[in-house]
């Protein structure tokens, strides 16, 4: 449930119907701080007053959007669509924060894993029922012949799956479990999706992906560069293991320097999350640079209590 308004008192009125926690967002941009979560009622009404008073946020204060706010897992369902079918590849999860345990400010995503074993067969089919379905059939009823990838970023609320956003891309860092678990043919899906007739249904290894995302000192705020990489050959090398290339240049001597915030995705396959969890963390140690950052406990809690 949401609302948008420009008026503090009806804006209130609004979020005492709704149940913690609550979220106060601009309608516009705002540097990354537009956007309250909070569990306390008196917080939220102080936010509210605050946006729209004009004083915190110049023209993306005039408006609030007030929203449900969701508790739970998170999701990332990443579907490739020909205009009028979709279908979906395997669910992967992805950690937003910077720090162990979701601490931290968010980032574009630390790491990822996939299978996830609270996402079965029955929530996928789900979240393409009710949400996926539902969203091509409103493209197309405006027009828009929607050929490509379309990523659900979902909740597991106590209610069933909620989505929080759509991208029009893959994810990353969820493509980097969920490609090389991909036993059939990429692009012939997508020269399929492409051509607007998908037969084919992607199909997938019962083996496991993790990856951890290393990053620069200072991301996710101003990122340090132009340090050099050591041990990309020797973890690439390693059975089971592929190095992604994000934040990567190279200097006037030919050597790998770090290049932006997210610099490597270090995925690592194998028989069970637990497997593919200890190959990616066995070649992030063969890798560093100074600063280095990662998150330690990526798909922790998954390969502990797998079902
Ligand atoms: N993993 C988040 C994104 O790709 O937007």
């Amino acid at each position: 449930r949401h609302g948008s308004f420009t008026d503090a008192d009806a804006a209130i009125a609004f979020l005492r119907t709704l149940p913690p926690p609550w979220v106060v967002k601009t309608d516009g941009l705002a540097a990354g701080k537009g956007v309250l979560v909070t569990e306390v009622l008196a917080e939220a009404e102080d936010d509210v007053r605050a946006k729209l008073s004009g004083s915190s946020f110049g023209s993306a204060g005039e408006r609030v959007v007030i929203e449900e706010g969701l508790t739970g897992p998170e999701l990332s369902l990443l579907v490739v669509c020909d205009g009028t079918r979709a279908v979906p590849l395997a669910p992967a999860q992805d950690f937003k924060r910077i720090g162990d345990g979701g601490t931290g400010p968010n980032t574009g995503g630390m790491g990822a894993y996939s299978p996830v074993p609270i996402a079965g067969s029955d929530v996928v089919e789900v979240v393409m029922d009710r949400a996926v379905e539902p969203t091509l059939a409103a493209l197309r009823a405006e027009g828009i012949d929607y050929r490509g990838v379309l990523y659900a970023g979902l909740m597991l609320t106590p209610d069933g799956p909620k989505v929080i956003e759509y991208n029009v891309r893959f994810g990353d860092p969820e493509a980097q479990v969920v490609l090389p678990r991909l036993t059939s043919d990429l692009a012939a899906l997508l020269a399929e999706a492409a051509a607007g007739e998908i037969t084919s249904s992607p199909t997938f290894t019962e083996d496991a992906a993790v990856t951890v995302v290393m990053a620069t000192e200072g991301y996710p705020g101003t990122p340090r560069t132009g340090d050099v990489i050591e041990g990309i050959e020797a973890a690439d090398a390693r059975a089971g293991v592929t190095v992604f290339a994000a934040g990567v240049a190279e200097d006037d001597a030919g050597r790998l320097v770090t290049a932006g915030g997210r610099v490597l995705a270090v995925t690592g396959t194998g028989p069970t999350l637990a497997d593919a969890r200890r190959s990616a963390y066995e070649a992030v140690g063969d890798i560093g640079w100074p600063g280095e950052q990662h998150r330690t406990d990526i798909a922790a809690a998954a390969a502990a209590h797998p079902g």
